[in-house]
């Protein structure tokens, strides 16, 4: 019977056994594919004959195991063998192992296949390749592997990008885990736009917010749709420049419906996070997770009332249960460690999610509703945001502040939160005696826009 344990016998006892045993099997493309999978490390003066057969096997599986257990070889005779198979392969992953296999060599002689393969049409064979070639970094493959960085894809780039042209940033603020005193803790009754323009570079941790609805309420008056999206870009465009080097950015929206002017028009639904996606991606954000926020059916407005009388196709309008949480992360070509890193031992510690976190993308949570405020967040989904998305201390910010619900949040949890609220009837609500008590009035500052300005030294 064939087990890991026989063929490891097999393979140090006996040179030329496995060939044997692969010569057995040959017809059985599962047998074979155990074999070369158990192989593991191979002996020195190991009998590969039989690997070489196995690179024209018709079962891809079988070839792509082949080609590994050859690159474990590191044997610079391979070389012209494997390089073939990188051109000629009909598998994109068997052909990507052998560029991999021809790294593994790490002697000068693999140079030109290597940077040979850099033309391949496929970007992961090419990305496989400077793989094996910043191994000679600044060793005579500079030049070239800086040729990609306009290659047509933005993997390629990426890494040449952070490998030659990313640049030390100078931090002239301060450290990562700090940020300034006069935005700790503030709300700021003002455009939000006006206000985040008196602000440093990289000044907040994180930011979470809900933007106002394209006039689907008495806040959001925006001549046109167009103008609308412009408008949400111009504020991410700023937060994006007040955001700490590779922190986050939550979202919240959901498509709207603007109701029909007559039973002779028809509504119109507009998709405003997959509308705002593209503008977000293109002022630096990068794309990290789509968080659905589930409600209760029983919680939203009746859409499917007439389908359920009528039941003509076509005219099937679900009730929407549903809101986005798109997380994005300032573009940096520093990894989420370096993030973590920065931050000292007992903050991290201390900062450690609880048990009872959510697992999936779906969150089940309760919408809120509140007298004076329409649209307000639940707590419990702030409570998460806030969790996941920064460390205690850390300065979290809404440029949207509604009835304040992320401030309050972020302050229970050890933040400390920044907000700006146009609406003055919301900005005295948040100070009302209501939202005083856990808003602890004593440690927030509730200021006009030229309060502010004098605050900033
Ligand atoms: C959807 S609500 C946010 C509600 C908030 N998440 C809460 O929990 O109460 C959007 C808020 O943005 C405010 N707003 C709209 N345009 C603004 C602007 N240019 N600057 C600052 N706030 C603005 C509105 O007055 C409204 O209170």
């Amino acid at each position: 019977m064939l087990t890991k344990e026989y063929i490891k016998d097999l393979k140090t006892n006996g040179n030329g056994a496995i060939g044997k045993l692969v010569e057995q099997h040959k017809t059985n493309i599962g047998s074979l594919v155990f074999i070369l999978e158990s192989l593991g490390q191979l002996p020195k003066n190991f009998d590969s004959s039989f690997l070489l057969d196995l690179t024209t096997h018709k079962s891809s599986d079988v070839r792509l195991l082949a080609v590994k257990n050859i690159g474990k070889l590191s044997d610079e005779q391979n070389i012209q063998l494997l390089s073939y198979i990188s051109k000629h392969d009909n598998d994109t992953t068997v052909r990507r192992e052998a560029i991999s296999s021809i790294g593994r060599i790490r002697k000068e002689i693999v140079k030109p296949y290597l940077v040979e393969a850099l033309k391949d049409e496929d970007p992961k064979v090419v990305c496989q390749a400077i793989r094996g070639l910043l191994v000679f970094k600044g060793n005579g493959v500079d030049e070239e592997l800086k040729k990609l960085i306009n290659h047509e894809n933005e993997m390629v780039r990426t890494v040449i990008y952070k490998e030659f042209f990313a640049t030390q940033k100078t931090h002239k603020n301060q450290p990562h885990t700090e940020s300034y005193d006069y935005l700790k803790n503030v709300v700021v009754n003002a455009d939000t736009i006006e206000t985040m323009k008196l602000l440093e570079d990289e000044s907040i941790h994180l930011t979470f917010t809900s933007p106002p609805y394209y006039n689907a309420r008495d806040y959001s008056i925006y001549p046109s749709y167009k103008a609308y999206l412009e408008f949400l870009a111009d504020v991410f465009k700023e937060v994006h420049r007040i955001t700490k080097e590779g922190r986050f950015l939550i979202v919240n929206t959901s498509p709207i419906i603007i109701p029909r002017i007559s039973r002779s028009h028809s509504s119109k639904r507009y998709p405003i996070p997959f509308d705002i996606h593209p503008y977000l991606m293109e002022m630096g954000w990068e794309f990290i997770d789509d968080i659905v926020w589930l409600k209760p059916e029983a919680s939203v407005k009746n859409r499917i009332g007439g389908f359920m009388q009528h039941r003509k196709p076509l005219a099937y309008k679900p009730n929407s249960v549903t809101e986005y949480l798109m997380v994005y992360r300032k573009s940096t070509e520093k990894l989420l460690d370096w993030n973590i890193r920065e931050y000292d031992y007992k903050t991290v510690e201390e900062s450690k999610v609880a048990d009872g976190y959510e697992t999936s993308n779906v969150w089940k949570i309760d919408p809120c509703f509140d007298k004076v405020h329409s649209a307000v967040f639940p707590v419990e989904l702030c409570k998460r945001v806030i969790q996941y998305y920064s460390f205690k201390n850390d300065l979290v910010f809404d440029p949207f502040g509604g009835s304040g619900t992320m401030g309050k949040t972020a302050k229970k949890l050890g933040r400390n939160f920044f907000l700006t609220e146009k609406d003055e009837t919301y900005f005295e609500y948040m100070k009302s005696k209501k939202s005083k008590e856990i808003f602890d009035e004593r440690e927030t500052k509730f200021l006009t826009l030229n309060e502010f300005k004098q605050t900033i030294k």
